[in-house]
């Protein structure tokens, strides 16, 4: 795992915005898996400014990692919407190319085995991003006894309850479940970046770094992976 610490948010979004750039230039018809969240708006921001200078994501093909369950693609609070407006709407990608788990599936573990499938059928993901919960959470595998590989259905934890209470009117309103690539879904990815910014992912980064895997900090699944970097900025590092 390398490790690249960061100045500030701004410096670690524009790191991971140089990663995503270079493997859109290297390979024009790659497959990004992508995230939502606070974590990874300014190196979106940074794509868009690529893409209004001349970078090309119109062959580009996307799958994020996880959506609530259910949700309207048309809800603000669905992260369909959220890629839609953050990211998708303004970079000329083809939305047909645009994949994300459909919140409104009446058979979900249907859904999730298709998804599966699909990613695999489109030749695997090239490069994923990934944020990481204060838990240690990536995407919605929450911290337990066991992680599943598949993607599928999950409860969300209390904790990313309370934290993304933030979006919402009151946590009363957070969907209590989600649809999300598994630890294998997201293993099977050629390379992986993982973005934490703030304080209150010091823990989470502490615990990943330490080199020990533990299914109660999903995250430190990635130690077994071959190719991951961390961007991270000093407030999430403890040196
Ligand atoms: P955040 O979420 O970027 O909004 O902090 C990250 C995550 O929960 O994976």
């Amino acid at each position: 795992m390398k490790l690249c610490v960061c100045k500030n948010y701004d410096e670690m979004s524009r790191r991971a915005a140089e990663t995503v750039s270079r493997v859109v230039r290297e390979k024009p018809n790659c497959i990004l898996g992508l995230a939502t969240g606070s974590t990874p708006l300014g190196m979106y921001r940074c794509l868009v400014d690529m893409s209004r200078n001349g970078l090309d994501f119109s062959e580009v093909r996307t799958y994020n990692l996880d959506e609530y369950y259910p949700i309207k693609p048309t809800n603000p609070q669905s992260y369909r919407y959220f890629m839609d407006h953050n990211l998708f709407g303004q970079i000329g990608i083809d939305p047909d190319n645009t994949h994300l788990l459909n919140g409104e599936a009446s058979d979900p573990a249907a859904e999730c085995a298709a998804y599966d499938a699909a990613i695999e059928a489109d030749g695997g993901i090239d490069l994923q991003v990934l944020g990481i919960g204060g838990n240690g959470h990536i995407g919605f595998n929450e911290p337990a006894e066991g992680l599943i590989c598949e993607t599928h259905l999950t409860a969300l934890a209390e904790s990313t309850i309370e934290a993304n209470s933030r979006f919402f009117q009151s946590s009363a309103e957070v969907p209590r479940h989600a649809l999300t690539m598994g630890i294998q879904s997201i293993m099977r990815a050629r390379r992986i970046i993982l973005l934490a910014s703030g304080q209150n992912k010091r823990d989470a980064i502490t615990g990943l770094l330490n080199g020990r895997i533990t299914t109660s900090l999903p995250a430190t699944l990635l130690l077994l992976h071959p190719d991951v970097t961390v961007f991270c900025d000093e407030e999430a590092y403890r040196g």
